[in-house]
């Protein structure tokens, strides 16, 4: 979800914590108290949960084991096939959609769940792998509502999705950390609470799924992600870097990775929180003043935080309490996208997806059995708290001097993980491109004829804002974003928008 970019927890999604902080926003001059009088993350995170109109039935995926995880093949996947509707010829059984578990090895008896669609174009073509945020949300969010192969239709059948990634790439969707969505463990010291347990399972992961799938293995290779992905995703593209230096098992073709709406450095985007919401009149003068006398010792509370756990528990109190009050002052908006209003509790509704993925027909199809579904799980954003104010920015420089090509794309509509934020520590970031990058022109995005973003880049780094779009770039934009994985994957992000002739203003 979204709780992160702050609140990310769909991966976008992020938690919002407003609740707890009403009754300090009232009282602008009285000192938010961080004590056990406070909500716990659990609660704002199921207020995040209802807010997108799921009820998952766990907290979190735990349980014992129906089989004997000794005895199970370390991956376990089967093709499956849903009814479509409007199929355009081509019979679901030649296509490869797979689905699988995979028993995570560093674990006491954690497994984890993906989805694996072959690509509708070439085989050839990359190999992508999608995370959700939350922490804690389930990465088919994005798979029935953003950039999968099909979206879910009000009655519960599919669609194709005409933009799906899958046209363009080899499509891999995990649900991670352990406890969310299909992925599950019957112990509870499994649950992950930093970026090197995460990092390492999905670089275990990776691992045994080129072992699997060894005729991609040879394919390039992208991480992509939203939300809470801006931590998730540098640590896991560090992850895979150093085993590949480190010559640890198959060399993984690391060519990229993409940050959507992403929380990825906390004390440059929590400051940024006022400056958008005065920018696009969400609040006035007078509360950006009040509300920014806040930015101090959030700022404090971070560099506190360090490698102390405690400390960074309390930045996450005091600085998510910024956001709490732009958010009292906004009001109903939907911080995903600040177009919309929240109607009553429900800024989406995801609840289809839930309903979809617990017929009978589905499961049985999938292979999960019994297992619960859950969409976004309380616990494991819990889990999480103290890995939030981590700058996980500190890894990017090393990788872009590795050539590894970094996007960080955001649509101009979310609050919760904004653009300006972004932008903002995409230019301070130390790296040796970092004068040229900020030297570089802004020129236009353009998609379907029409200037659909401004784009700056320079060498492996590119910053895009995509306009009129919320948290969730490829459902609000589906072409566009489809556009900018295939022209950025290739190389031609860049090119294909300079030669596009117009007066940029930016
Ligand atoms: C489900 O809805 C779609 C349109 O959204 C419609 O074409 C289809 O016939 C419906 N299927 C059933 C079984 O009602
Ligand atoms: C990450 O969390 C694990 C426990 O899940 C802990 O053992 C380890 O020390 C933590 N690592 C860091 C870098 O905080
Ligand atoms: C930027 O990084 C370089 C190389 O790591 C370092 O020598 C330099 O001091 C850094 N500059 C700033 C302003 O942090």
């Amino acid at each position: 979800m979204a709780s992160t970019c702050p609140y990310a927890l769909l991966s976008f999604f992020f938690f919002v914590f407003i609740i707890s902080f009403l009754s300090d926003a009232k009282s602008p001059d009285r000192q938010v108290r961080f004590s056990s009088t406070i909500k716990s993350p659990r609660l704002r995170a199921e207020k995040l949960i209802r807010d997108l109109n799921l009820f998952p039935e766990q907290d979190i995926n735990m349980g014992s084991d129906d089989e004997s995880l000794v005895e199970t093949p370390a991956i376990v996947e089967k093709q499956f096939s849903f009814y479509l509707l409007g199929d355009p010829g081509a019979s679901v059984q030649d296509l490869g959609h797979h689905a699988g578990y995979y028993r995570l090895p560093h674990t006491k008896a954690a497994r984890m769940f993906y989805f694996f669609f072959e690509s509708r174009n070439n085989k050839n073509d990359p190999v992508v792998i999608w995370l959700t945020g939350g922490p804690g949300c389930s990465s088919e969010l994005a798979l029935f509502y953003e950039n999968g192969p099909f979206q879910l239709t009000s009655n519960l059948s599919l669609v194709w999705n005409e933009y799906g990634w899958d046209k363009a790439s080899n499509l891999i969707y995990v649900d991670q950390p352990t406890g969310t969505g299909f992925s599950y463990t019957a112990d509870a010291t499994d649950i992950r609470h930093n970026e090197t347990g995460v990092s390492n399972d999905l670089y275990d992961f990776l691992q045994a799924f080129f072992k699997e799938h060894p005729q991609f293995a040879k394919n390039d290779f992208y991480i992509t992600g939203e939300s809470y992905a801006g931590h998730y995703i540098p640590a896991f593209a560090s992850r895979v870097h150093q085993g590949n230096k480190n010559k640890e098992g198959l060399h993984i073709n690391l060519k990229g990775f993409a940050i959507g709406n992403g929380l990825t450095n906390p004390s440059i985007q929590y400051q940024a929180y006022t400056d958008y919401a005065l920018e696009n009149k969400l609040i006035q003068k007078s509360d950006y003043d009040r509300i920014n006398i806040k930015i101090p010792d959030c700022e404090q509370a971070i560099t506190d935080c360090g490698n102390d756990g405690e400390a960074c528990e309390n930045a996450f109190y005091v600085c998510t309490s910024i956001f709490s009050e732009v958010m009292n002052v906004a009001g109903n908006i939907n911080y995903y996208d600040i177009r919309k209003q929240c109607e009553g509790s429900l800024c989406y509704d995801f609840s289809n997806m839930e309903d979809f993925l617990n017929l009978k027909t589905v499961r049985d199809a999938l292979g999960v059995g019994n297992r619960g579904f859950v969409s976004c799980s309380s616990e494991v954003y819990d889990a999480m708290v103290r890995d939030w104010m981590k700058n996980l920015e500190a890894g990017i420089p090393a990788l872009l001097e590795d050539g590894i090509n970094v996007l960080i794309y955001a649509g101009d509509q979310d609050l919760i993980c904004n653009w300006l934020g972004n932008s903002r520590w995409v230019h301070v970031m130390n790296w040796s491109g970092q004068k040229e990058f900020g030297a570089a022109s802004t020129v236009p995005f353009v998609s379907d004829g029409k200037e659909a973003g401004q784009l700056k880049s320079h060498g492996p780094l590119s910053f895009l804002k995509v306009y009129k779009a919320g948290h969730m770039v490829p459902m609000d934009q589906p072409k566009a974003a489809l556009q900018m994985l295939t022209s950025w994957m290739h190389g031609k992000l860049a090119v294909t928008s300079s030669t596009y002739n117009v007066e940029s203003t930016l």
